[in-house]
């Protein structure tokens, strides 16, 4: 038999070598086509008495099989339910007539040794599927290299292991291995997999193919340990031994407090764990598949798959990039001033492989920029992170330097000195001077208009604005604003530098606060005012975190700090001539920052203390100054007052084209302030929920608390004419 995703070779033993290798495909991912040949290859090989074994190895040098193509799953149409159970249990079919070589199990004596023997080696790294695939094996060897991954992240986009995994693992390392696995989707290394019994040979590179076509030819007929007769789960299992008994309440319990309930994956995976292991093997992977097909129907899933895998890709890979600019070779970076942001912007781009001349006004700041590289990497280095020799080539492609001269070879220039347009106008002409004509000139800016700062560059068709958040080793999205006057390959180039840093870009339109600190201050206001209503600071945080955010509001507020919303209240009333004084928040920052000296984490506290050494807790005196209010508000109403202080300015974004489309809107919020990840991003939540949903909800909000909830005219059209955002995009 021919087929194109694999290639069967047969040697003199009857041993079949299966090498994986997808077609115009830098990866191995179970695909469609590799799904139906790898099941006709099976099929072929439980009736064909020429191969008395398999070997299954990757012809990849990127790793062996990196899960399924979650395109093709986001694409499934079933038409019933029992249809999308059939789909998704293709590939535990399959897997389950490999390991019993073709035999119902039942029908066995346990313990016959009755499948031709299966072995997985593997090469590089194998996730999700593909783990499964070698678990599926009755043995399996890996190369011994600390860098391969063996994990099954499936959760991260919603979904639970549906090939196997939820059963196998327990069955092979214990459930409690096997949970913080598959709930927590972290991979694990080979070394690791060896000691928790998942795999049994951990041997050199080279020579995987042949120990595992060793242990084929030294096991004519075997069975899976869960084949056998008395096969016990290691560690316990089942509903009533009692060490299964405490995982089950432990791990539901601190499932439910990390999720919120927002994950229908977790407990979908702990009920696989728990129905599976008081089911016979051949029930277990089909309660697996039942599971699985109901979080695929579930638009949590849909919702994660979209933003955080495929249109995150899409952004990385450059989707908004001007097609025929030729790409960019970034070489050798200018950064200006080497102060808080950058020093990580230093950091980042040496990290990305590019020479940094790293300059400040005055030496000892230069350097104290490139110092903070050097911590990073030191503190790399004694957590195994990055090795000695890796870290020092990373600092020494970073040059402090005063010297405008030492810029004049360079490939791009990302300025980042005080937000002051008279220092940031010089410092333009002075870079100007010396740089090659055609360098592109960004500006890390976080409130001056790029158009406006482009007017003090010769050359403002190459000006534009690259958006870092702090900190910027951490935060993984940058903003690209194009000015008025941007050009294509200012555009181009400072998509092509995001990729090199591998970052996440969302192209965002010139207006003050761009996209995210359009949205974020709303958001923290609005718990604000909760705290002069006299509602519970920890009813506040908790609804937050209930809500999905990863920190609560209040927080953050002490992050971003007091002071700082101080002087944006400030400057925003000088600008538009509003008197704030009447404004609750705007009275309670003054009060804050100017009477108690809580300006925030850095200085003296906010709404949390943070004692040296331990624990921050909200600040018990808080209740002195905004006297908790008698009746309190139920969790509801204020998840859904935080939940819509963002939904409201983010679609307001996308109704003025701040953001050209849902999906920057989405990967802006879930990776710019960390939105709840569980809903896709606050567009495909309103998606999920209805636009009409969204716009009642809002004009409810609005006539109770007040017009700032209102919904654009544009979202009240689209409830009117049924549009969906997402078809819309
Ligand atoms: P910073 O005060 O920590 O650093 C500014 C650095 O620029 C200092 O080291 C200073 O010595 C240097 N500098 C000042 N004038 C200079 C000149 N004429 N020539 C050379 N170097 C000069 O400020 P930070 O926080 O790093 O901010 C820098 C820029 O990044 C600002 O435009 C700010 O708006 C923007 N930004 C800040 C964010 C934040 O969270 N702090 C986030 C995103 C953007």
């Amino acid at each position: 038999m021919s087929y194109e995703t694999i290639s069967v070779d047969i040697d003199g033993d009857g041993v079949a070598l299966v090498t994986i290798d997808l077609p115009d495909q830098s990866m191995n991912v179970w695909n469609e086509a590799l799904m139906r040949e790898f099941a006709a290859f099976i099929d072929d090989f439980v009736a064909n008495d020429a191969m008395k074994g398999a070997v299954i190895t990757s012809g990849k040098a990127s790793g062996f099989l990196a899960g399924a193509d979650l395109r093709m799953l986001g694409g499934s149409q079933a038409e019933t339910m029992k249809e999308a159970f059939e789909n998704a249990f293709k590939l535990n079919a399959a897997l389950r007539k490999l390991e019993t070589g073709g035999h119902p199990a039942k029908k066995l004596q346990k313990g016959e040794a009755h499948a031709k023997p299966v072995a997985a080696a593997v090469n590089g790294l194998a996730l999700g599927g593909g783990l499964e695939l070698v678990l599926a094996c009755h043995h399996r060897v890996v190369a011994d290299n600390p860098k391969i991954q063996l994990g099954v992240p499936e959760v991260q986009v919603g979904l639970l292991p549906g090939g196997g995994g939820t059963q196998r693992l327990p069955r092979l390392a214990g459930l409690q291995n096997a949970a913080m696995m598959a709930t927590q989707g972290k991979p694990i290394d080979p070394a690791t997999a060896l000691a928790q019994g998942i795999v049994q040979e951990v041997v050199p590179a080279g020579e995987v193919v042949a120990k595992a076509k060793a242990w084929v030819k030294a096991n004519p007929k075997t069975v899976q340990p869960w084949d056998k007769k008395g096969f016990k789960f290691p560690g316990g299992g089942g509903a009533m031994d009692p060490r299964a008994v405490q995982f089950f309440i432990g791990a539901n319990a601190m499932a439910q407090k990390t999720t919120q309930h927002n994950y229908p994956a977790v407990q979908a995976i702990l009920s696989c764990l728990y129905e599976g292991s008081i089911a016979p093997f051949d029930t277990a992977i089909r309660i697996e598949s039942k599971y699985f097909t109901k979080l695929l129907s579930d638009p949590t899933s849909k919702n994660m798959i979209r933003t955080l895998f495929i249109n995150k890709q899409a952004a990385e890979k450059g989707e908004q990039r001007p097609k025929d600019v030729p790409s960019a070779e970034l070489k050798k970076v200018g950064v200006l001033g080497a102060g808080m942001m950058g020093a990580g912007i230093a950091y980042v781009t040496a990290k990305g492989g590019a020479q940094v001349v790293l300059l400040d006004r005055d030496m000892e700041y230069a350097e104290k920029g490139k110092a903070y590289s050097q911590g990073i990497v030191e503190k790399g280095v004694s957590k195994g992170k990055v090795t000695k020799e890796k870290g020092e080539e990373l600092l020494a492609r970073i040059t402090p330097t005063t010297d405008y001269n030492d810029l004049k070879d360079v490939d791009l220039i990302i300025e980042a000195v005080f937000e002051d347009p008279d220092i940031k106008a010089d410092v333009i002409k002075k870079t100007e001077a010396v740089i090659g004509k055609d360098v592109i000139f960004a500006s890390n800016t976080s409130t001056l208009p790029i158009t406006g700062l482009a007017k003090h560059s010769e050359r403002p068709d190459q000006f534009i604005g690259i958006h870092f958040f702090s900190p910027v080793d951490k935060m993984p999205l940058v903003e690209i604003i194009p000015g008025g006057a941007s050009g294509e390959k200012s555009l181009a180039t400072a998509l092509d530098y995001v990729r090199m840093i591998k970052k996440t870009p969302i192209v965002v339109k010139d207006t003050r606060g761009f996209y995210t600190n359009r949205v974020v201050p709303p958001y923290i206001n609005e718990s604000m005012l909760l705290v002069t209503e006299g509602v519970k600071p920890a009813l506040i945080e908790n609804a937050a975190k209930a809500l999905g955010m990863p920190v609560g509001p209040l927080a953050l507020c002490d992050e971003t700090s007091q002071e700082l919303g101080l002087r944006i209240a400030t400057a925003t009333a000088k600008e538009t001539g509003v008197d704030p004084s009447g404004e609750p928040v705007y009275q309670l920052l003054k009060t804050f920052v100017e009477r108690l000296g809580r300006k925030g984490r850095k200085s003296g506290g906010g709404f949390y203390d943070y004692p040296e050494g331990g624990k921050k807790h909200l600040w018990q005196g808080l209740s002195e100054h905004y006297p908790l209010a008698e009746e309190q508000p139920s969790l509801e109403e204020v998840k859904e007052r935080l939940l819509y202080a963002q939904l409201i300015p983010a679609a307001e974004c996308y109704a003025d084209g701040i953001v050209s489309d849902p999906q920057s809107a989405d990967l802006g919020a879930i990776f710019g302030w960390g939105f709840a990840p569980w809903t896709g991003g606050p567009m495909s939540h309103i998606d999920t929920i209805g636009v009409e949903t969204f716009v009642r909800k809002a004009e409810s909000l609005a006539q109770k608390y007040g017009s700032r909830f209102n919904p654009p005219e544009k979202f009240r059209d689209m409830a009117k004419t049924g549009e969906t955002l997402y078809k819309a995009a």
